[in-house]
């Protein structure tokens, strides 16, 4: 008898600064040290052409139907080359943003119609959904404090308050309309705090997903 994990789809969310990418490669440590074989991804990009459209992305002006429109042309890319085939393959994917992204950027944020974001969700994926979505919230002070600290600012990292507030709560009314799937980590404590929390929701996820041959 061996046991496996049966695959899984994990996506990290959150506004600019949120802590998304900083938390990414400690769940792929810790899966990893536990058996799981993993692709670690992110959007938009993900692929080569993922990438290039990325490039557009955080650095031209667009309209904002324009700027979804290449985000999910970038996840339809992603998810025919890198995320359907690894889940195919039993091995687990966790992306740096995936739809909800768009939701609460172009939706929240940028005030595009929802109705047509749920339109190109159900186009581009119909049947997929992340089993565990972990939403990295803060502060938009906290986190804007956060980035002024690293690097140069892209697009969207530019943009002012309102924009991050609207962007966070659609985060929060993503949210709030899927808690099956979706955990809310407060991102104003330590790195360390959150580890000890990602880890305790990443062991019951485990258990969940355990199947034995
Ligand atoms: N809990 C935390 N406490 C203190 N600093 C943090 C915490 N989490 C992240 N940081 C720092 O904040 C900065 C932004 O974090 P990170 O790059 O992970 O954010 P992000 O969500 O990936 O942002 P972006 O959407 O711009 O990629 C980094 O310098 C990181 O070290
Ligand atoms: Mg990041």
């Amino acid at each position: 008898m061996t046991q496996q994990h049966q695959a899984r789809f994990i996506t990290f969310e959150g506004i600019d600064g949120a802590g998304k990418s900083t938390h990414i490669g400690f769940v792929a440590d810790y899966l990893r040290q536990r058996g799981v074989t993993l692709v670690s991804s992110r959007e938009p990009g993900g692929t080569r052409l993922g990438e290039k459209l990325r490039e557009l992305l955080l650095h031209e002006k667009m309209h904002l139907e324009t700027e979804a429109l290449l985000m999910f042309a970038s996840r339809r890319e992603h998810i025919a080359q890198v995320i359907a085939p690894a889940l195919e393959r039993g091995e687990w994917v966790i992306s740096d943003r995936f739809t909800d992204a768009s939701f609460a950027y172009q939706g929240g944020g940028r005030g595009m119609d929802l109705r047509k974001m749920e339109q190109l969700e159900a186009w581009v994926h119909p049947h997929l959904q992340p089993d565990l979505t972990f939403l990295f919230d803060v502060p938009l002070e906290v986190a804007r404090a956060r980035l002024d600290a690293t690097r140069a600012l892209d697009k969207f990292e530019q943009e002012q308050a309102d924009f991050f507030a609207a962007t966070r709560n659609e985060y929060l009314r993503r949210a709030a309309q899927f808690p099956q799937r979706f955990r809310i980590i407060d991102s104003t404590q330590s790195i360390a705090d959150i580890q000890v929390q990602l880890a305790k929701l990443l062991d019951v996820l485990l258990a969940q997903s355990t199947v034995t041959r």
